[in-house]
């Protein structure tokens, strides 16, 4: 029986993931920031919210379709955008483009993805959204830009929560880099998890995908700061496609992207990656969704580990969900088998905890 038969919850794809990857990669996927408070400040709101049992309700035929920007997505909930996800196994980033092709789910692909952004949407079937860091200048950046529209990307999400990369001790304790370095100490943990090392090795070490092309340089360090109000309005008047903010914790911040014309908010504190005294972005949800009002579009991710979780979301006000490290982990434990078993339970534990709540359909949440 391989791996991915084990998984029956996220933290069981979490527990297989940690053992077959190296203790650098895990912990750069694992990993928050600060001395990690701020993910568990998310993950006891999250935990202390409750549904409401309802009952004698025929819910015997339940929908977990849900419109998405005029199309039909067929779960509430996609793939957050992540870098480098070809660390946690080769092929990991297509693996992904596959799985939100089936179930026609936004695949966020990340700038600094480890596979370009041309084939991804490609084997998504078009089902992928460019993720946008603004980075040194902002030259590059805007490049990147054309780049996605020339792909046939027609939806943007620009991250806002980056504007220097949060320290994360667990990164830093590792020497993670990107690309990354091998010392002696990289290679006793490589040495360690043969499994994983000698998969790569007959892959290739991950790259930057997005940046392997002259004039594309990338610093994954390099100072995002620069980014105004006015970066966003540029961005604004040259994409004519949609556009959604990710990284957004402040009612107030909500109420002029709204007014600045973007199409969408994703409410986000990067999986407690960035800010460690961060509001939980659960508890800041139901905020921003009064200050927007009802119909614009909302979207939520970090901390998510189960279908109940993204019931939650949805009940505080949020259209849609994303998952992230979860999904990596998935991978990393039982491969593209592995991947789509974590996502059939969360499916199996989002349908049933509509069963115990009454309701038959997403629109109804
Ligand atoms: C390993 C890793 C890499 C990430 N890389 C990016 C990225 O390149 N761009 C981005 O907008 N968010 C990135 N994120 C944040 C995710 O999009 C998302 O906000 C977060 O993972 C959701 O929280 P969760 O992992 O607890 O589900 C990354 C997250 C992880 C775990």
């Amino acid at each position: 029986m391989g791996a991915a038969a084990h998984i029956h919850s996220a933290e069981d794809a979490r527990r297989l993931a940690k053992r077959r990857l190296p203790w650098m990669v895990f912990d750069y996927i694992d990993g928050a920031a600060g001395n990690e408070t701020g993910a568990a400040r998310n993950a006891a709101a999250l935990d202390a919210a409750t549904l409401a049992p309802r009952i004698l309700r025929d819910v015997s035929d339940r929908s977990l379709a849900v419109d998405l920007f005029g199309a039909t997505a067929e779960r509430p909930f996609g793939i957050a955008p992540m870098g480098m996800c070809n660390l946690s196994a080769p092929g990991a980033d297509l693996m992904l483009a596959r799985l939100a092709a089936r179930y026609r789910v936004p695949h966020g692909v990340s700038t600094v993805a480890s596979t370009p952004m041309e084939r991804i949407i490609e084997v998504a079937e078009g089902h992928a959204w460019f993720q946008l860091y603004f980075s040194g200048d902002g030259q590059g950046t805007f490049k990147l830009v054309e780049r996605a529209r020339a792909a046939g990307y027609q939806t943007l999400v620009m991250t806002v929560d980056v504007p220097e990369v949060g320290r994360r001790p667990r990164e830093l304790r590792h020497g993670f880099t990107m690309p990354f370095s091998i010392g002696p100490r990289q290679f006793v943990d490589f040495a360690l998890h043969p499994r994983w090392s000698l998969g790569q090795l007959a892959a290739g070490k991950p790259q930057m995908a997005n940046f392997a092309m002259p004039g594309f340089d990338f610093d994954r360090t390099e100072s995002r700061a620069r980014a105004t109000w006015d970066t966003l309005a540029r961005l604004r008047e040259m994409w004519p496609g949609t556009l959604v903010v990710k990284g957004v914790l402040d009612p107030r911040d909500a109420v002029a992207l709204k007014a600045a014309g973007v199409d969408g908010i994703q409410v986000s504190s990067h999986g407690a990656r960035q800010l460690q005294s961060a509001p939980s972005p659960f508890h800041a949800l139901p905020t921003i969704r009064a200050a927007v009002g009802a119909g614009f579009p909302l979207f939520y991710d970090s901390g998510l580990r189960s279908g109940e979780d993204v019931l939650k979301v949805l009940t505080a006000g949020a259209d849609f969900a994303f998952f992230g490290r979860s999904l990596q982990f998935a991978i990393a434990a039982g491969g593209e088998a592995g991947l789509h078993q974590l996502w059939d339970v969360f499916s199996a534990e989002l349908s049933s905890a509509m069963a115990q709540t009454g309701v038959t359909s997403i629109a109804q949440v």
